[in-house]
């Protein structure tokens, strides 16, 4: 893990910020990326004294996905489409990680691709292949890194890409499920609106999936 560059797009957020210290933990090289440098720098600034290890720098979104090996999407659904747009011929050779779920105050709904993740690769085509990863784990047990994590559905339509984003799943602490094909995101990301519901009805703020049944290490 210690020569992997992570980009993360809306790195300034709340999962991005989140999943940085998750990421550095291991020793990966986190870039944050805002629309906005000086945001970033400052993200930075306010992280790092909490990251483990690792490396952390920010730059605007575009810049921060030059050297990067992956590219977390960590933005609201509403600039969703527009930052793939944006992304998009700056990111052949690079796994594109999509954690975002369409959610309309706070209620999750299906977009007109099917998913975010499905809008994400018919904008980039055969770019870059878009795994969907993340969704039902809460920004607030992912930065905190010693916390146990609830299991991760990684979809998406290549199985290589898939399961290089698995292990990355597995090395920050959480076990990590091929959820299927890009077709089966929109349950995945629904299932986040499910989890909100949880967390407001039994004052929560750790709601996850957990799947039984299967084995307890897939892939191991
Ligand atoms: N929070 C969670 O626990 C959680 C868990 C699973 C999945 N997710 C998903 O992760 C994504 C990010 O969630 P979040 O809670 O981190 O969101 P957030 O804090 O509201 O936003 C993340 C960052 O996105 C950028 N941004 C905001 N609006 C934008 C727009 N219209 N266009 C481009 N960039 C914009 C902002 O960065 P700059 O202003 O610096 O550009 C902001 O700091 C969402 O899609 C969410 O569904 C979140």
């Amino acid at each position: 893990m210690e020569n992997l560059s992570v980009a993360i797009v809306g790195g300034t957020g709340n999962l991005g910020g989140a999943l940085a210290l998750r990421l550095g933990a291991p020793g990966v090289r986190i870039i944050i990326g805002s629309r906005d440098a000086e945001k970033a720098k400052k993200a930075v600034e306010t992280l790092k004294p909490t990251l483990r290890a690792g490396e952390m720098v920010g730059m605007t979104n575009q810049d921060s996905i030059r050297g990067a090996d992956y590219v977390v999407i960590a933005v609201p659904y509403e600039g969703h489409a527009q930052m793939v747009q944006d992304i998009k011929g700056q990111v052949a050779g690079k796994i594109i990680i999509d954690t975002v779920v369409p959610l309309n105050k706070g209620k999750p709904f299906v977009p007109p691709a099917g998913s975010a993740l499905q809008e994400a690769q018919q904008i980039l085509g055969d770019e870059a292949p878009v795994v969907g990863a993340l969704h039902n784990i809460s920004a607030v047990d992912l930065a905190d890194v010693d916390s146990p994590l609830g299991d991760v559905l990684v979809c998406g339509d290549k199985s290589d890409a898939k399961e290089k984003v698995m292990e990355i799943i597995r090395r920050i602490g959480a076990r990590a499920f091929d959820g299927g094909p890009g077709s089966n995101a929109y349950v995945i990301e629904g299932l986040t609106g499910v989890i909100i519901s949880l967390n407001r009805k039994y004052k929560s703020k750790h709601g996850s999936i957990r799947i039984v049944g299967i084995g307890e290490e897939p892939g191991h």
